[in-house]
């Protein structure tokens, strides 16, 4: 069985643009191979937090994800921090990692153009992540299109240190990026991704009410001003929603309702509100279940992080013998 690795920020809860974008097809995935799914708190502290915030929104982020159908019997679900052989293997790699690779990477220069400061863990953040795929050799990491820059980077730095320190063996695997089916999502103002910094979102656990609330003004096709407008699905962020929970008959139906003035943009709306309560009345419910058993959620880390500890000691007693380190 082929092992996957995927990280998330410690974000606090899930929004629907982190659910369909990543984490629903997380779930789909620990069925088919062997899966490991960190909260990569390392990768947090790069710009400035507070402690008590981030130890809250690792929990949060780790309750939402076994709510969203994470389950423990079939992936290994742990936080980064607990297992320092992710910092250790990074270390390593900055030895190898060009610096001028790194100041290309867009999501630095995004991210540095906005600090005053720029610490060099903005800098260095892609070779932690490489250290967090290649310490579990992992062949596969399922990420959203915006990772994939990050991604080629890791493979680049897998080749290098092969070709330094295993020049027969090929130790590391080149990891391939596993695109998620669904497109990225919009914020529901429909003009950009869907992100908690931009205040657009609809959290995964938000209650019915309060998705409507968000939902009912949300923008639709721009051109279709009157009810009597016939509008086009395709540049409607209601319908690409609709595509991401809708069934398939649904959708052609909500398309043939728009495109011919049949509905107004609140039937669709409600429909489209149907469909997701579908499928977030479990999640809620499954959160209320954990958030219950906080016990039980320190369990799945621990236990999570014990296993992970020894697949990363094994890679470690490797890469630090073929060094020449202690
Ligand atoms: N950089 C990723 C993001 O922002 C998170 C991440 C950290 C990650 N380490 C990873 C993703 C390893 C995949 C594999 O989404």
């Amino acid at each position: 069985m082929s092992r996957i690795f995927s990280g998330i920020q410690p974000s606090g809860s899930l929004h629907i643009g982190n659910y369909l974008g990543a984490v629903k097809n997380w779930v789909d995935l620990q069925n088919k191979y062997e899966s490991f799914f960190c909260v990569v708190d390392y990768h947090a502290i790069t710009l400035p937090y507070r402690p008590a915030d981030l130890r809250a929104r690792t929990t949060d982020m780790a309750l939402s994800l076994l709510a969203a159908g994470l389950d423990p019997e079939k992936c290994t679900l742990f936080v980064q921090s607990m297992v320092p052989e992710h910092t250790e293997l990074a270390w390593i790699f900055n030895t190898l990692t060009p610096l001028g690779e790194l100041e290309r990477q867009t999501q630095f220069k995004d991210k540095a153009s906005r600090e005053e400061s720029v610490p060099a863990g903005l800098l260095n953040y892609p070779v932690l992540q490489a250290a967090d795929i290649l310490l579990y050799r992992a062949e596969l990491v399922p990420v959203g299109e915006d990772q994939l820059q990050h991604l080629e980077l890791s493979r680049e730095i897998a080749r290098k240190w092969n070709a330094r320190f295993d020049v027969e063996g090929g130790f590391f695997p080149e990891p391939k990026g596993l695109l998620t089916p669904t497109r990225r999502i919009m914020g529901l103002d429909g003009q950009a991704k869907m992100s908690k910094s931009l205040g657009n979102t609809v959290d995964l656990l938000e209650p019915p009410e309060s998705i409507w609330e968000k939902l009912r003004p949300a923008v639709t096709d721009p051109k279709r001003v009157r009810r009597t407008d016939p509008g086009t699905p395709e540049v409607c962020n209601i319908y690409h929603l609709h595509k991401a929970f809708s069934p398939p008959a649904t959708v052609e139906h909500v398309a043939v309702q728009c495109s011919t003035a049949g509905w107004g943009c609140i039937d669709c709306k409600r429909v489209l509100h149907a469909s997701m309560e579908k499928e977030l009345a479990p999640i809620r419910a499954r959160a209320v279940e954990v958030a219950a058993n906080p016990e039980r959620v320190t369990e799945i880390l621990s236990d999570g992080a014990e296993h992970a500890r020894a697949v990363a000691h094994e890679t470690m007693v490797e890469v630090k013998d073929k060094m020449g380190l202690r």
